[in-house]
């Protein structure tokens, strides 16, 4: 697989991660905060208590990071978590769930022909949409499945607004992220793929603008306490009531 300046054509990214799922937990695992992140965005959506009655959609949920963060939050709600790497999604079903966690898998694209279908309650999409080959369709398209007024979260890097935060990224995936991809899976593909298309991803202000582009109201975004400060954030949007 080759890499051009914004990392790897998109249709080759889920068969990129078929290549590193089995060593994803490890390598995520050993990132301080990454587990907790995942759970402040989903509190971020402010789903009602406990999550009784709701459905949940994981739009992207690789090895079932995000699908746990959702459970933390609502842990009596319904959730339909869908992938497009086989095997990021035999990590995730390796793992216990309740019979309230259903996994699919399927490219995020091709939802409804796969028995995927709306109204959900909340929709959270970590790490998924700068890997998307038509974001402003696909973000339409999560809008359309939402109930009238429910949160699409979307947890991700972004860099571009801050010179720091960029310089942080180039040396935490020099320093850190590459060198241990490539130990653990023996290709550093996909983690290259994950320097360039961060870096080459939209900058915060810019993804807002997407978002209410799409048709989202209420949009905002938080970025994470600590040193990912202006690194990894949390956008949010609501479907017009
Ligand atoms: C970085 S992982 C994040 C996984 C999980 N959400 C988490 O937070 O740990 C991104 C996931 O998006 C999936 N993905 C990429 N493109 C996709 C697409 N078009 N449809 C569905 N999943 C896709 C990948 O297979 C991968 O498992």
């Amino acid at each position: 697989m080759s890499l051009g300046d914004t990392g790897l054509p998109r249709r080759d990214v889920p068969a990129a991660f078929d290549v590193g799922a089995a060593a994803y937990d490890r390598l995520v695992g050993a990132s301080p905060g990454y587990h907790a992140q995942l759970r402040l965005s989903a509190r971020r959506m402010r789903l009602p208590a406990d999550g009784q009655g709701l459905r949940l959609l994981d739009a992207g949920c690789g090895t079932g990071a995000s699908t746990a963060a959702l459970r933390s939050v609502a842990p009596q709600a319904d959730i339909v978590a869908v992938d497009a790497s086989r095997g990021m999604l035999e990590e995730a079903r390796a793992k216990p769930w309740p019979a309230s966690v259903r996994f699919v898998h399927c490219p995020v694209e091709a939802l409804a022909e796969n028995g995927v279908t709306g109204p959900f309650d909340g929709i959270l999409a970590a790490y998924l949409i700068r890997n998307l080959s038509d974001p402003d369709t696909q973000l339409r398209a999560l809008r359309s499945l939402l109930r009238p007024g429910a949160t699409l979260a979307v947890h991700d890097y972004s860099v571009r607004d801050s010179r720091a935060a960029t310089w942080a990224w180039h040396a935490v995936c020099w320093g850190i992220i590459i060198p241990a991809g490539w130990r653990q899976t023996g290709d550093a593909t996909l983690y290259r793929h994950l320097w360039r298309s961060v870096l080459t991803f939209d900058g915060a202000r810019q993804f807002r603008h997407r978002l209410r582009d799409a048709g989202f109201a209420a949009v905002h975004s938080e970025t994470m306490p600590g040193w990912e400060a202006n690194i990894v954030h949390t956008f949010l949007g609501d479907a017009p009531r």
